[in-house]
């Protein structure tokens, strides 16, 4: 059996992707340290309380605690004691649309002022290119010493509910930077994935970036906007979808229509991108129309849902699923907020019920809605059952069972889930995207 290499290395941000991460390197044989500046997180994650939920991200901390798996809340001990490090803080969007930086300028100082021997730098955050640049030039300005350093960009692809599976399995490791040195680090540090690595430079890889999230946008908008043609003129979307994804030159993922995309990655580096390309000189409209069709999308489900109940004003609609996909409690711009604050601004009462998220969205709507215990206390009584996220539990709900607590049995189904000629069989009206 092939030994590879194992380094010490320090993750620094212990957010989704920061704690994936360092939880992956460790099982991979590598001394983590996982560094975060939010004291209750890290001691949840001391108590082996995890901030979030993933599949598979638990066992994998359990496993590694304390072996080769470290928390801690000093960034000067993590990097002190690495050669490695990542940089997965949060970039949150600002006002404009542009990424907020400030943490990662903070981290670049604090690195330039610590550092004791030869450190390889790695941004894992999803940045705007050119972030790498002035990382280098920061630290240049403020280390105090002649240590060397270098810097990588080695962009994160791992998907919110499969990030642990996604970590072992990637399409692709992309690797930009201009050393040497570097390469031969990242290369052996990835070696056991027995992936793909692109070898590039450092504002080829943020912009690899960018446009995978950006591309895939744009097949989730461009399959909303058929799906609306679709509606129109009498046709089924999901025979369209299917039909295109068998051409290999366009490929049968992210063909979804629905109520949109979510999350804390597409609506944030879709914006930066647009905002980063104008700034650069290019003015990217196609992405603006992929923005617009998926804030569109929303209101258009809820007019759909208006045009079926007439009056929303005093109907209770039970809404099942509020995380922005499914196997995560992750509500960060999840559909359902919006489609909600429509309902509730119509006068509709709301029943909701998730799976993971229900605690989550409690922060959000406190008690303007009511949190139902289980799918079946969600629909007592309703007018209108709506589907926002497709999990598993939803697709083995007993329709019959279902239809006998309902007021009227309307489904309004905002990813496709079902299908409309066998719930109409069961006696339900179906509204469905494009379907
Ligand atoms: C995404 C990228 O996939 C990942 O590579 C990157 O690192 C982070 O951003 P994530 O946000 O976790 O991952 O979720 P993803 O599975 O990509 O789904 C994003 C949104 O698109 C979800 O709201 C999902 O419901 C929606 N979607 C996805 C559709 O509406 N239709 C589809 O066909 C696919």
């Amino acid at each position: 059996m092939k030994i590879y290499k194992n380094y010490n290395i320090t993750v620094i941000g212990a957010g989704h992707v920061g704690l994936v991460t360092a939880a992956c390197f460790s099982e991979l044989g590598n001394k983590v340290i996982c560094v975060d500046n939010d004291k209750n997180k890290i001691s949840k994650l001391n108590k082996l309380i995890m901030p979030f939920y993933e599949p598979d991200l638990e066992k994998l901390v359990l496993k590694n605690f304390k072996k080769r798996l470290f928390f801690s809340n000093s960034l000067d001990y993590g990097i002190r004691n690495s050669q490695i490090i990542f940089i997965a803080v949060g970039t949150p969007p600002k006002e404009d649309g542009s990424s907020d930086l400030s943490a990662i300028e903070i981290i670049s100082r604090e690195i330039a002022l610590k550092l004791n021997s030869y450190k390889l730098i790695v941004e894992k955050s999803t940045v705007p290119v050119q972030t790498g640049q002035k990382i280098k030039e920061t630290i240049l300005r403020y280390k105090k010493n002649n240590v060397e350093f270098d810097i990588a960009s080695n962009p994160e692809f791992l998907r919110e509910g499969s990030a642990v599976y996604d970590f072992f399995n990637p399409d692709r490791i992309v690797v930009g930077t201009d050393s040497k040195k570097a390469k031969e680090i990242l290369k052996n540090l990835y070696a056991p994935l027995k992936s793909k690595i692109i070898i590039t430079d450092i504002n080829t890889a943020e912009i690899i970036k960018h446009a995978s999230n950006s591309f895939l946008a744009a097949k989730i908008s461009f399959i909303n906007a058929v799906a609306r043609i679709c509606d129109l003129a009498g046709a089924n979307v999901k025979d369209v979808a299917y039909a295109l994804g068998l051409d290999k030159r366009i490929g049968k993922y992210f063909l979804d229509a629905g109520i949109g995309y979510g999350g804390f990655c597409f609506p944030k580096d879709l914006e930066a991108f647009l905002y980063i390309s104008k700034k650069l000189g290019y003015e990217f409209g196609l992405l603006s129309e992929v923005k617009k069709i998926n804030e569109t999308q929303k209101l258009y489900f809820v007019e759909k849902i208006k045009e079926k109940l007439w009056i929303l004003k005093d109907k209770k609609i039970a809404i099942l699923g509020l995380s922005f996909k499914p196997n995560t409690d992750d509500l960060r711009f999840a559909p359902s907020i919006d489609i909600i604050n429509y309902l509730l601004k119509e006068g509709a009462s709301i029943s909701a019920y998730d799976p993971k998220s229900n605690e989550a969205a409690k922060k959000i709507f406190k008690d303007n809605i009511y949190f139902a215990k289980n799918i079946y206390d969600a629909v007592k009584n309703s007018d209108c059952i709506c589907f926002l996220t497709e999990w598993e539990e939803f697709k083995k709900i007993d329709f019959k069972k279902i239809k006998k607590l309902l007021k009227t049995p309307i489904i309004a189904d905002g990813r496709n889930m079902f299908n409309r000629k066998e719930l109409e069989f069961l006696g339900f009206e179906y509204i469905g995207i494009g379907t």
